[in-house]
C-alpha cells in the first residue's frame, strides 16, 4: 500500500512541452517508488494542441481538472503557427486563463547557479557563483489583467490601451509569500516597482510597507525596476527575495534566469488558494522541438518544487536536486548548456541519468 496518493494534471502543452515533461513524469515515477506515495497521473490540452484540438487555448474540462487536481504539472504553450491570433485567442491566453481561474497569485521562480554551470554564463563566474535568489512575481492582475484593454479605430489612427491596476489585499497577499519565504531564508526582501513614476506603483510600496510591519526581522528595500533590473546584473548576490507586480516580474525573471547560463535550468511554482502549478520557466522553443535537443531539468525541477510546496515530500525534493547537481557534476549536458570537454545528451537520455541517480540515491 502507498502511503499517500495525489492526483496531479499534466498539461504538456507545445514545442519542447511534451519532450521536457516525458523526462519529468519518468522521474517522478521513481521518486513514488523510492518514497512510497503513489500519483494519479491524467492528461489534458492546454495553449495550441488545444486550440488545434478543441478550438479554444484551454477548454472548460481542462479548468475544472486543474481545479480537482492536487497540483497541476505543465510543459510549455505556444508557437510561430498561433502567432498572427488575436490575443485572447491564442495559446498563451490558456496559460493566463488557468493562472486567473486558479488564483494563482503568487509565482515563485527560485533563482541559483550550480556550480558546474557558473562559466556558461554570460556574466563573468565571480560575479554570479553563490547566486541564490527567488523572485515572488505577482501573477493574477497588475497590467496583464487590468481593464479596460483593447484596440480601437479613432479620428487619429489606431489606438491601444491595457491598464496596471492592483487593489491593496492583492499587493499584501503577494507581498506576505516573499516576507514568508524570506523568513525561511536570509530575510531580505527587495520590492521592485516604479514609484518614481506610477501610482500603482506608489501603491504597491504603501502597502508592502504596511505587510513589512508584521516581519520586524526581515529587512526590507525598494528598487525602481530600471535599477534593479542594472543591480540583477552588475551584483546579483545583494538578492534574496524579489517580490514584484506581474509585468515587471516576467521582465525580471528572465533576466535573472539568464544569469544561471541557461533558462533550461530554471523552474517555477505558481501558487493560490487551491491547487497549484507548477512549470518550467522557459518556453515552448518551437526551433528545437521534436528533436530530442531540449533540456528537461527546469521541468524535472519544477516537479521537485511540486514535492516540497503541495506534498511536503522534502526528502524526495531533496534527492531530485541531488540527482541533478550529480548528473551535471559528472559532466552530462544538453545543448544549451554545453561546453568544452563535456558530455553531450539528448533530453531523454538526461531524464534517464536524473532518474537512476535518484533510484540509486539512498
Ligand atoms: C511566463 C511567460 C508567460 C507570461 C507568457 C507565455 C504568457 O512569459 O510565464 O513568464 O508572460 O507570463
Ligand atoms: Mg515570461
Amino acid at each position: 500500500m502507498r502511503e499517500k496518493n495525489y492526483d496531479i494534471l499534466v498539461l504538456e502543452g507545445d514545442g519542447i512541452g511534451p519532450e521536457v515533461t516525458a523526462e519529468a513524469v519518468k522521474v517522478l515515477e521513481i521518486c513514488g517508488e523510492r518514497f512510497n506515495a503513489g500519483f494519479d497521473l491524467s492528461s489534458a490540452l492546454v495553449g495550441g494542441a488545444a486550440i488545434e484540438a478543441q478550438g479554444v487555448p484551454v477548454s472548460d474540462e481542462t479548468v475544472q481538472a486543474a481545479k480537482n487536481a492536487d497540483a497541476v504539472l505543465l510543459g510549455a504553450v505556444g508557437g510561430p503557427q498561433w502567432d498572427d491570433l488575436p490575443t485572447d485567442k491564442r495559446p498563451e491566453k490558456g496559460l493566463l486563463a488557468l493562472r486567473q481561474i486558479l488564483d494563482l497569485y503568487a509565482n515563485l521562480r527560485p533563482v541559483s547557479v550550480h556550480e558546474s554551470l557558473a562559466h556558461t554564463s554570460t556574466l563573468r563566474p565571480e560575479v554570479v557563483s553563490g547566486i541564490d535568489l527567488l523572485v515572488v512575481r505577482e501573477l493574477v492582475s497588475g497590467i496583464y489583467f487590468g481593464e479596460p484593454r483593447g484596440r480601437q479605430n479613432t479620428s487619429s489612427g489606431r489606438e491601444a490601451v491595457n491598464t496596471m491596476r492592483y487593489n491593496e489585499e492583492e499587493i499584501a497577499r503577494v507581498a506576505r509569500v516573499a516576507f514568508d519565504a524570506a523568513a525561511r531564508r536570509r530575510k531580505k526582501v527587495t520590492s521592485v516597482d516604479k514609484a518614481n513614476v506610477l501610482e500603482v506603483s506608489g501603491l504597491w510600496r504603501e502597502v508592502v510597507i504596511e505587510v513589512a510591519a508584521g516581519y520586524p526581522d526581515i529587512e526590507l528595500d525598494h528598487q525602481f525596476v530600471d535599477n534593479a533590473s542594472m543591480q540583477l546584473i552588475r551584483n546579483p548576490g545583494q538578492f534574496d527575495v524579489i517580490v514584484t507586480g506581474n509585468l515587471f516580474g516576467d521582465i525580471l525573471s528572465d533576466e535573472a534566469a539568464m544569469l544561471t547560463g541557461s533558462i533550461g535550468m530554471l523552474p517555477s511554482g505558481s501558487l493560490g488558494g487551491g491547487s497549484a502549478l507548477y512549470e518550467p520557466v522557459h518556453g515552448s522553443a518551437p526551433d528545437i522541438a521534436g528533436e530530442g535537443k531540449a533540456n528537461p531539468l527546469a521541468m524535472i525541477l519544477s516537479m521537485a518544487m511540486m514535492f516540497e510546496i503541495s506534498f511536503e515530500m522534502d526528502e524526495a525534493a531533496e534527492s531530485v536536486r541531488k540527482a541533478v547537481e550529480e548528473v551535471l557534476g559528472n559532466g552530462y549536458r544538453t545543448g544549451d548548456i554545453m561546453s568544452e570537454g563535456c558530455k553531450l545528451v539528448s533530453c531523454a537520455a538526461m531524464g534517464d541519468l536524473v532518474a537512476d541517480a535518484v533510484r540509486k540515491d539512498s
